[in-house]
């Protein structure tokens, strides 16, 4: 049976788009279109919907692994509990079908696996129909091949140079543009990676060279190429071992230790000259003041008690009237 269906217009334009040959210039205008994660959901009654993915509904999501393994897992819980459900997949390569099964009664929540010529696939459809006697609702998704791909684990490496740890990495097989494509770069710390779109390198500032880095990585489609497109698995973990190299550590001991060593002996050679700079001769109190140095008792230091009691020495001056006998003499 031939499905056709009104599709939406922005659906429309993508598959025009699509059957063109991809170009460089027109390459974003293409990568914007795919970007839906939508059922397209039709019943009996004629009715068609468009529908979010990923909710608590319904829900549909495939992987294309790089061992060619496709895995698609489902959730439905919006049809009656009576309905049978079936499944078809579709393989597609553009406007050729390349491999198609039909499950005729599949669980409301399952999964299945399948190996598929990724080189000669360029989308999958599927189509969920549950139905009861004469009602029945189909939910259509239809998966870009880019939307599905684990990319392959990027690997990374990394030196230091000019202080600066300087980190490159690469995809094997990369086959979009740079800009396509969103890294996480984990450098032991896994809560908080570093994000990056559309670049194969990076500078980290002020490296520590005594500081052993692990560094790996982990690559998806950017929301420019593919929205909603699958983390690769992490990379192997690079690891920069600490430099065994004399460490800025060493060198500022060198710097500042070697002075510290010369400054002694310089000392020795110059002692007379900077002994009398440093410690100037004291001059030696005369021996009289020793004693108040010595004494602490700042009394006896004020009011020194005299050595012995000063003999006072009394002046006696007579007032010897002259005698008559030396009158008498002088007169006489
Ligand atoms: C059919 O789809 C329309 C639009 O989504 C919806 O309103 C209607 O209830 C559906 N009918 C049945 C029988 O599922
Ligand atoms: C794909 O699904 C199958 C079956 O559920 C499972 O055994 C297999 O490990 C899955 N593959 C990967 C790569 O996870
Ligand atoms: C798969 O879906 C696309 C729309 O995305 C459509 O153009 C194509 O015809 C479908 N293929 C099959 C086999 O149904
Ligand atoms: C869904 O399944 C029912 C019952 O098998 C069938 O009558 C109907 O045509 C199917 N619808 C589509 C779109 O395939
Ligand atoms: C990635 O690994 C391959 C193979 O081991 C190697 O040749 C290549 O140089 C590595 N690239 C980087 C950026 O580490
Ligand atoms: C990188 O992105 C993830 C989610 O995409 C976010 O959790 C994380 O915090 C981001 N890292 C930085 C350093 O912004």
């Amino acid at each position: 049976m031939k499905l056709s269906w009104s599709l939406p217009v922005h659906l429309t334009s993508f598959l025009l788009l699509a059957s063109q040959s991809v170009s460089e210039e027109d390459f974003t205008d293409i990568c914007e279109d795919y970007g839906t994660d939508h059922f397209y959901v039709m019943n009996s009654t004629g009715k068609s919907d468009m529908i979010e993915n990923k909710n608590a509904e319904h829900t549909v999501s495939c992987l294309l692994y790089q061992t060619d393994e496709l895995n698609c897992s489902w959730s439905f819980h919006r049809p009656k509990k009576e309905m049978v459900m079936s499944l078809s997949i579709r393989v597609c390569n553009y406007e050729e079908l390349v491999n198609s099964i039909t499950h005729k009664s599949v669980e409301r929540t399952g999964s299945f696996s399948l190996i598929v010529k990724s080189k000669s696939m360029e989308h999958v459809n599927l189509s969920f129909n549950a139905s009861l006697q004469d009602e029945w609702t189909v939910y259509y998704h239809s998966f870009e091949k880019k939307r599905l791909t684990v990319l392959p684990s990027p690997n990374v490496s990394a030196l230091i140079k000019d202080g600066h740890l300087q980190i490159s990495w690469e995809i094997p097989g990369m086959q979009h543009p740079e800009r396509c494509y969103d890294f996480q770069l984990d450098m032991g710390d896994q809560e908080n990676p570093k994000n990056f779109t559309g670049k194969l390198s990076h500078t980290e500032p002020n490296a520590d060279p005594s500081f052993t880095y692990r560094l790996r990585m982990r690559t998806k489609m950017s929301d420019l190429c593919a929205e909603y497109s699958p983390w690769s698995e992490w990379g192997p973990i690079f690891t920069l071992e600490k430099a065994n190299k004399i460490s800025p550590r060493v060198i500022v001991l060198i710097f500042f230790g070697v002075p510290m060593i010369l400054l002694p002996v310089l000392l020795l050679l110059r002692h007379q000259r900077l002994s009398k700079l440093l410690f100037p001769p004291i001059p030696r109190p005369p021996q009289k003041y020793q004693y108040f140095l010595e004494k602490n008792d700042p009394l006896s230091f004020s009011c020194p008690t005299p050595l012995a009691k000063q003999e006072e020495e009394i002046t006696e001056v007579e007032d010897v009237e002259p005698s008559s006998d030396n009158k008498n003499a002088s007169e006489g």
